[in-house]
Formats: C-alpha cells, sequence, structure tokens
C-alpha cells in the first residue's frame, strides 16, 4: 500500500481530485467507483471546480457506488442517491444511463444484489475504486466481522456506524438499520484503490490499517490482497500511527 500523507483536509481532496482528474483524461471511458460520507464532499467539490474551468468530460465515463441505504426513497436528503447527484452528478456531462447505484428501494432486494453484480461484472470493476473508511475499519458498508469473500448483499448496519452517521439525520433513530453494500470481494477486483482518511476519528482505524494483519474483524484490512491502494490520509487522520514508528510516506511519488 503506498501512503500519501497530507497536511490536511483540504490538501488531502487536491490531491484526490487530481488523481481522478487524471485518470478521466487518459481514460475517458474510465469507470470510476464512487464513495459517499463526508469525507469525498470536496474532492468532489474540486471535480466540478475543474469541469468547469477546464471542461475535463465525463461523457463516457461510468460510475458505480459502493452502497446505499435500505428503504431510505431516492429523493431522502440523506440518500446516497440524493447525495451523490447533488454533490458531484448534476453538476458535470455524465450521462444518466452511465450512472448506478444499488436500489435500496428495490421490492427484492437479493435480485437487487445479483443485478447490481451483473452490472459490475459487465462494467469490468472499477478503473479506480475512491473508498472512506469508517472508524470501526469498514469500507463500503462492509461491517467488521464480515467475510472478505461476499459479493453485493444486503447488510445490518452497526451501532457505531449508525451513531457515526447520525450526524447527518434529524435524530439517531432515523439512521437505516439496513444497506446494501458491494461485498469486499467485489471491491478488491477494482484495478486501483484510493483510501481517503482525514481527521482524527479516523487515526486508530489508519494505524490499525497500516501496522495491523489481515482480519476479518477489521474489513479495511482485505486491502492488504489488492496490489494498487494509495491511502491518502491526512495528519490528524496519521497520528495514532506516526506514535508507533516513523512511517515512511513516498510522498513524493504520487501527485505532486
Ligand atoms: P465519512 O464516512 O467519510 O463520513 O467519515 C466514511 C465511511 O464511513 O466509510
Amino acid at each position: 500500500m503506498k501512503i500519501v500523507a497530507a497536511n490536511d483536509y483540504s490538501e488531502l481532496s487536491k490531491i484526490a481530485s487530481k488523481i481522478i482528474i487524471e485518470k478521466v483524461k487518459r481514460k475517458p471511458h474510465a469507470v470510476l467507483g464512487l464513495a459517499t460520507g463526508g469525507t469525498p464532499e470536496k474532492t468532489y467539490e474540486l471535480l466540478i471546480q475543474d469541469y468547469k474551468l477546464n471542461a475535463t468530460s465525463y461523457n463516457n465515463v461510468q460510475t458505480v457506488n459502493l452502497d446505499e441505504y435500505v428503504r431510505l426513497p431516492h429523493k431522502h436528503l440523506q440518500s446516497y442517491h440524493y447525495y451523490m447527484f447533488h454533490k458531484l452528478f448534476n453538476h458535470l456531462d455524465l450521462k444518466r444511463e452511465n450512472i448506478y447505484i444499488p436500489n435500496g428501494m428495490a421490492s427484492d432486494l437479493q435480485d437487487e444484489c445479483k443485478r447490481y453484480d451483473d452490472i459490475l461484472a459487465n462494467l469490468n470493476y472499477p478503473d479506480l475504486q475512491l473508498l472512506g473508511i469508517g472508524s470501526n475499519g469498514h469500507i463500503g458498508f462492509n461491517e467488521p466481522g464480515t467475510s472478505f469473500s461476499l459479493k453485493t448483499y444486503v447488510t445490518r448496519l452497526t451501532e457505531s456506524t449508525r451513531l457515526a452517521n447520525a450526524r447527518f439525520f434529524e435524530h439517531n433513530e432515523a439512521v437505516p438499520k439496513h444497506a446494501i453494500t458491494m461485498g469486499i470481494s467485489s471491491i478488491l477486483k477494482s484495478k486501483e484503490i484510493l483510501l481517503l482518511a482525514s481527521g482524527e476519528s479516523k487515526a486508530m482505524a489508519i494505524k490499525e490499517l497500516l501496522l495491523g494483519g489481515l482480519d476479518e474483524n477489521f474489513p479495511a484490512s482485505a486491502l492488504k490482497f489488492h496490489d494498487n491502494v494509495t491511502i491518502i490520509a491526512d495528519e490528524l487522520a496519521l497520528k495514532e500511527a506516526r506514535k508507533i514508528k516513523e512511517l515512511k510516506l513516498n510522498e513524493s511519488s504520487c501527485c505532486s
């Protein structure tokens, strides 16, 4: 895993957006795997800014999202459909038919998981998959204890994830209990993975990711199976790992 240290959230977002923009310029038909949450928000703002300034085109790009809450209408302000369209898709020249997000409103969720697996296989998986990380080590909504071998499935969210996400909802109980998520085996089929971590609340998870072993109770550790992972973490997120040993960061090999 390559580690890129950013001074702060703003720098992290600049580095991440630059990598995505370069990917799209080099491969205009790229399949981008996208994430939601607080962390990629600024990265998406910078993609929009670049689109306006430099007209980087997404006309032939296809996007696949990691996950979506179950039974949260797409128009709900906290649905990942709403998030993606408002924070990114509506501002780029993406074609609607090239956008894929799991449908948490499907009447048959098992069929929906199968449909999503077929989409991923037909697209031959993302060229670049963007990930956040939960403070419990989840990637997508793959919670601790999940088998690394799963494809798309319906997961029950842990209380710690529901609590972490409650900041976006009116009250804790409003956070859905289930979600559809790409499984870890699908995530690992992406050709390249970019994991973003910002802030002190991610410091223990980043320490575990960088210094711990493979463990299904720490889902992000599955990334050790992949040979093209870049972690972009800001200094607050690196704080705990740095206490253990001086990390060798190959900052210059990426994106500067
Ligand atoms: P966050 O979520 O970006 O809102 O911190 C990341 C995640 O839970 O995967």
